[in-house]
């Protein structure tokens, strides 16, 4: 049991545990979750947008292969239904590395 809890070797979670979880990740720097729940949560934590889920590792791996470079670009440009900025006009580059990292390393 302990071992099933430790978190590798547990099995993957559903998708509704993936949504449930999503639903109550926030960034533990309260200026960040501040940005989040502006912008990024709207549709990072929605299943029905389309996004990577916020600690959806699976969505997240292929994205992290591209390498930080491309990831920043894809959310300053935008990347098709993602918007240019994930719609955070107060965001920093680093804001947005920050936030990245936050949605793609947050464990269940
Ligand atoms: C209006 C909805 C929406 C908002 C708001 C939004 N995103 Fe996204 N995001 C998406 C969607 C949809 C995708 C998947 C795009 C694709 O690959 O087709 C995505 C993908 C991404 C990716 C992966 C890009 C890649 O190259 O694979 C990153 C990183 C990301 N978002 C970061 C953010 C950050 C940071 C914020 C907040 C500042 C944010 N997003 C806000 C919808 C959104």
């Amino acid at each position: 049991m302990l071992a099933l809890l430790a978190g590798c070797s547990a099995p993957a979670p559903t998708p509704a545990e993936k949504a449930a979880f999503a639903a109550k990740a926030m960034p533990g720097d309260a200026r960040l979750a501040g940005l989040y729940t502006q912008s990024c949560k709207t549709c990072h934590a929605d299943p029905a947008t389309g996004a990577p889920l916020v600690g959806d590792a699976e969505a997240w791996a292929p994205r992290l292969a591209q390498g930080p470079d491309v990831l920043l670009a894809s959310v300053i440009s935008g990347k098709n239904a993602m918007p240019a900025g994930g719609q955070c006009f107060a965001c920093t580059p680093d804001d947005f590395k920050a936030l990245t990292k936050f949605m793609s390393e947050a464990h269940q």
